[in-house]
């Protein structure tokens, strides 16, 4: 009986930690999306002639390697974002390196 409800207290806890996370992850994707280049990646991706990012992460044709592979190199009209978003402060605040930071990112994208 102890260790049920010990074990019942542990994986609560765990899902509970989980979620944590997932929520900090999320809020930081956010603000990288919304103070990127001062006015944020919207500026550009919320206009409807450019790639809708959610959307295509959503229908499957945005992976998290390409994803990767645009914000490192650029594309046509899309600036280099690396560093950009590796300046940003709530990035340098939560100590995120250059996966966790994107990682955060597409997180946030996936659930906007
Ligand atoms: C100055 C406008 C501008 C800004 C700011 C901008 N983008 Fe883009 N982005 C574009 C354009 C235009 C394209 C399409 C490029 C092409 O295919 O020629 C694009 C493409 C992309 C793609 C590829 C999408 C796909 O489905 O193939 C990703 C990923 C992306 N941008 C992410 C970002 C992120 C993240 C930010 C913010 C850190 C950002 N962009 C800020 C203009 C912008």
């Amino acid at each position: 009986m102890k260790t049920t409800i010990g074990t019942i207290a542990g994986i609560a806890l765990i899902a509970l930690s989980t979620s944590a996370f997932a929520d900090e992850q999320i809020e930081i994707g956010k603000k990288i999306y919304e103070r990127a280049f001062g006015r944020g990646c919207g500026t550009c991706h919320d206009i409807s002639s450019n790639p809708q990012l959610s959307a295509n992460i959503k229908a499957g044709t945005l992976d998290r390697a390409k994803f990767e592979e645009v914000i490192t190199n650029g594309r046509g009209g899309m600036p280099k974002a690396l560093d950009e978003i590796m300046k940003n402060a709530a990035v340098t605040k939560a100590g995120y390196g250059k996966d966790q930071a994107l990682d955060a990112l597409y997180k946030y994208l996936e659930t906007k």
